[in-house]
Protein backbone atom coordinates (compact mmCIF):
# COMPACT_ATOMS: atom_id res chain seq x y z
CA UNK A 1 0.00 0.00 0.00
CA UNK A 2 0.86 3.78 -0.39
CA UNK A 3 1.24 5.04 3.40
CA UNK A 4 1.80 8.56 4.51
CA UNK A 5 3.11 8.37 7.80
CA UNK A 6 3.15 11.88 9.39
CA UNK A 7 5.52 12.66 12.09
CA UNK A 8 7.47 10.07 10.91
CA UNK A 9 10.86 11.28 12.16
CA UNK A 10 9.46 11.38 15.67
CA UNK A 11 9.19 8.84 18.61
CA UNK A 12 6.48 7.27 17.61
CA UNK A 13 5.78 7.71 13.89
CA UNK A 14 9.36 6.70 12.84
CA UNK A 15 8.91 3.06 15.06
CA UNK A 16 5.83 2.37 12.70
CA UNK A 17 7.12 3.70 9.34
CA UNK A 18 10.35 1.27 9.90
CA UNK A 19 7.49 -1.36 10.67
CA UNK A 20 5.62 -0.97 7.55
CA UNK A 21 8.65 -0.38 5.31
CA UNK A 22 9.75 -4.01 6.76
CA UNK A 23 6.08 -5.22 5.56
CA UNK A 24 7.01 -3.96 2.08
CA UNK A 25 4.92 -0.73 2.21
CA UNK A 26 5.43 2.42 0.23
CA UNK A 27 5.90 5.12 2.96
CA UNK A 28 5.95 8.34 2.79
CA UNK A 29 6.83 10.20 5.88
CA UNK A 30 5.89 14.14 6.32
CA UNK A 31 7.29 15.89 9.26
CA UNK A 32 8.73 19.02 9.74
CA UNK A 33 11.31 18.19 12.38
CA UNK A 34 9.92 20.74 14.76
CA UNK A 35 10.49 17.85 17.67
CA UNK A 36 11.47 14.96 15.27
CA UNK A 37 14.73 13.92 13.57
CA UNK A 38 16.17 13.56 9.87
CA UNK A 39 18.02 11.09 11.07
CA UNK A 40 15.40 9.07 12.55
CA UNK A 41 13.12 8.99 9.32
CA UNK A 42 13.11 4.92 8.43
CA UNK A 43 15.49 3.80 5.57
CA UNK A 44 12.87 3.08 2.35
CA UNK A 45 10.89 5.57 3.51
CA UNK A 46 10.89 8.85 1.19
CA UNK A 47 10.84 11.80 3.10
CA UNK A 48 9.15 15.71 2.87
CA UNK A 49 9.79 18.12 5.10
CA UNK A 50 7.03 19.99 5.83
CA UNK A 51 3.58 20.55 7.35
CA UNK A 52 0.24 19.34 7.98
CA UNK A 53 -0.78 22.24 6.49
CA UNK A 54 1.13 23.11 4.27
CA UNK A 55 1.97 19.89 2.25
CA UNK A 56 -0.42 18.13 3.72
CA UNK A 57 -2.85 18.12 0.86
CA UNK A 58 -0.36 18.03 -1.66
CA UNK A 59 1.13 14.76 -1.09
CA UNK A 60 -2.07 12.90 -0.52
CA UNK A 61 -2.98 14.95 -3.82
CA UNK A 62 -0.80 12.21 -5.42
CA UNK A 63 -2.40 8.76 -4.46
CA UNK A 64 -2.24 7.71 -1.30
CA UNK A 65 -4.31 4.03 0.48
CA UNK A 66 -3.90 5.27 4.14
CA UNK A 67 -2.53 7.68 6.39
CA UNK A 68 -1.13 6.94 9.66
CA UNK A 69 -0.75 10.01 11.80
CA UNK A 70 1.58 11.24 14.28
CA UNK A 71 2.13 14.52 13.62
CA UNK A 72 1.46 16.42 17.27
CA UNK A 73 2.86 18.75 19.51
CA UNK A 74 2.77 16.51 22.70
CA UNK A 75 4.65 18.13 25.45
CA UNK A 76 2.51 18.41 28.18
CA UNK A 77 3.91 21.24 30.19
CA UNK A 78 4.34 23.05 27.26
CA UNK A 79 0.77 23.04 26.46
CA UNK A 80 0.11 24.32 29.35
CA UNK A 81 1.93 27.41 28.74
CA UNK A 82 1.20 28.22 25.00
CA UNK A 83 -2.29 25.95 24.89
CA UNK A 84 -2.70 28.10 21.50
CA UNK A 85 0.22 26.54 19.81
CA UNK A 86 -0.94 22.86 20.79
CA UNK A 87 -4.42 23.59 19.69
CA UNK A 88 -3.90 25.09 16.51
CA UNK A 89 -0.95 22.82 15.65
CA UNK A 90 -2.88 19.50 16.76
CA UNK A 91 -6.34 20.38 16.19
CA UNK A 92 -5.86 22.98 13.16
CA UNK A 93 -3.30 20.38 11.91
CA UNK A 94 -5.34 17.32 11.95
CA UNK A 95 -8.56 18.69 10.64
CA UNK A 96 -6.38 19.83 7.37
CA UNK A 97 -5.26 16.61 7.14
CA UNK A 98 -8.60 14.96 7.18
CA UNK A 99 -10.26 17.32 4.68
CA UNK A 100 -7.70 16.70 2.86
CA UNK A 101 -7.79 13.18 2.57
CA UNK A 102 -10.54 11.29 3.48
CA UNK A 103 -9.01 7.49 4.06
CA UNK A 104 -7.97 5.46 6.32
CA UNK A 105 -6.22 7.10 9.15
CA UNK A 106 -4.58 5.75 12.63
CA UNK A 107 -4.92 8.84 15.00
CA UNK A 108 -2.81 9.11 17.91
CA UNK A 109 -4.68 7.86 20.84
CA UNK A 110 -4.30 10.29 24.32
CA UNK A 111 -0.60 9.69 25.98
CA UNK A 112 -1.48 11.04 29.64
CA UNK A 113 -5.32 9.49 29.93
CA UNK A 114 -3.80 6.52 28.27
CA UNK A 115 -1.16 5.89 30.69
CA UNK A 116 -3.99 6.45 33.68
CA UNK A 117 -6.56 4.37 32.15
CA UNK A 118 -6.74 0.53 34.01
CA UNK A 119 -9.27 -0.62 31.25
CA UNK A 120 -9.92 -1.75 27.61
CA UNK A 121 -11.12 -0.26 24.97
CA UNK A 122 -8.92 3.12 25.97
CA UNK A 123 -10.94 6.35 25.62
CA UNK A 124 -9.65 9.73 26.51
CA UNK A 125 -11.32 10.34 29.92
CA UNK A 126 -9.32 8.46 33.04
CA UNK A 127 -11.21 6.21 35.24
CA UNK A 128 -13.50 7.35 37.66
CA UNK A 129 -14.45 9.55 34.43
CA UNK A 130 -12.13 12.59 35.07
CA UNK A 131 -11.26 14.56 31.72
CA UNK A 132 -7.74 15.17 31.28
CA UNK A 133 -7.43 18.93 31.73
CA UNK A 134 -4.09 19.31 29.37
CA UNK A 135 -4.05 21.02 26.00
CA UNK A 136 -1.85 18.45 24.60
CA UNK A 137 -4.91 15.79 25.75
CA UNK A 138 -7.61 17.87 25.33
CA UNK A 139 -6.92 19.39 21.72
CA UNK A 140 -6.46 15.24 20.63
CA UNK A 141 -9.49 14.49 21.99
CA UNK A 142 -11.45 17.25 20.19
CA UNK A 143 -10.30 16.03 16.67
CA UNK A 144 -12.43 12.65 17.32
CA UNK A 145 -16.20 14.49 17.47
CA UNK A 146 -15.20 17.01 15.07
CA UNK A 147 -17.13 16.76 11.59
CA UNK A 148 -14.37 16.64 9.59
CA UNK A 149 -13.49 13.26 11.60
CA UNK A 150 -17.06 12.04 12.23
CA UNK A 151 -18.27 12.28 8.70
CA UNK A 152 -15.37 10.21 6.88
CA UNK A 153 -16.26 6.87 7.56
CA UNK A 154 -13.14 5.22 6.38
CA UNK A 155 -11.47 7.07 9.51
CA UNK A 156 -10.01 5.10 12.65
CA UNK A 157 -10.23 7.69 15.73
CA UNK A 158 -9.40 6.38 19.49
CA UNK A 159 -12.19 5.69 21.69
N1 LIG B 1 5.32 9.03 23.17
C1 LIG B 1 4.33 8.38 23.80
O1 LIG B 1 4.55 7.64 24.77
C2 LIG B 1 2.92 8.53 23.32
C3 LIG B 1 1.92 7.73 23.87
C4 LIG B 1 0.61 7.86 23.41
C5 LIG B 1 0.30 8.77 22.42
N2 LIG B 1 1.28 9.55 21.91
C6 LIG B 1 0.90 10.49 20.86
O2 LIG B 1 1.53 10.11 19.65
C7 LIG B 1 1.84 11.29 18.89
C8 LIG B 1 3.34 11.31 18.57
O3 LIG B 1 4.05 11.33 19.79
P1 LIG B 1 5.64 11.19 19.82
O4 LIG B 1 6.00 10.81 21.21
O5 LIG B 1 6.10 10.35 18.70
O6 LIG B 1 6.06 12.73 19.59
P2 LIG B 1 7.32 13.30 18.79
O7 LIG B 1 7.42 14.73 19.15
O8 LIG B 1 8.51 12.43 18.99
O9 LIG B 1 6.85 13.13 17.28
C9 LIG B 1 5.94 14.01 16.67
C10 LIG B 1 6.50 14.33 15.30
O10 LIG B 1 5.56 15.16 14.61
C11 LIG B 1 6.26 16.23 13.98
N3 LIG B 1 5.28 17.32 13.84
C12 LIG B 1 4.65 17.98 14.84
N4 LIG B 1 3.77 18.85 14.33
C13 LIG B 1 3.84 18.74 12.98
C14 LIG B 1 3.17 19.36 11.88
N5 LIG B 1 2.22 20.31 12.08
N6 LIG B 1 3.50 19.01 10.61
C15 LIG B 1 4.45 18.05 10.40
N7 LIG B 1 5.12 17.42 11.39
C16 LIG B 1 4.81 17.76 12.67
C17 LIG B 1 7.46 16.51 14.87
O11 LIG B 1 8.55 17.12 14.21
C18 LIG B 1 7.82 15.10 15.37
O12 LIG B 1 8.78 14.47 14.51
C19 LIG B 1 1.36 12.47 19.74
O13 LIG B 1 0.04 12.79 19.36
C20 LIG B 1 1.36 11.91 21.14
O14 LIG B 1 0.47 12.59 22.00
C21 LIG B 1 2.58 9.45 22.32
Amino acid sequence: MRLLVTGGAGYIGSVVGALLVAEGHDVTVLDDLSTGHADAVPAGAAFARGTLREDAPRLLAGGVDAVLHFAAKSLVGESVTDPAKYWSNNLGGTVTLLEAKCSTASMPSESTSAAQSRSVPLTNVAPGGTASANPVDRSSSTVTSCPAATSCPATTLPM
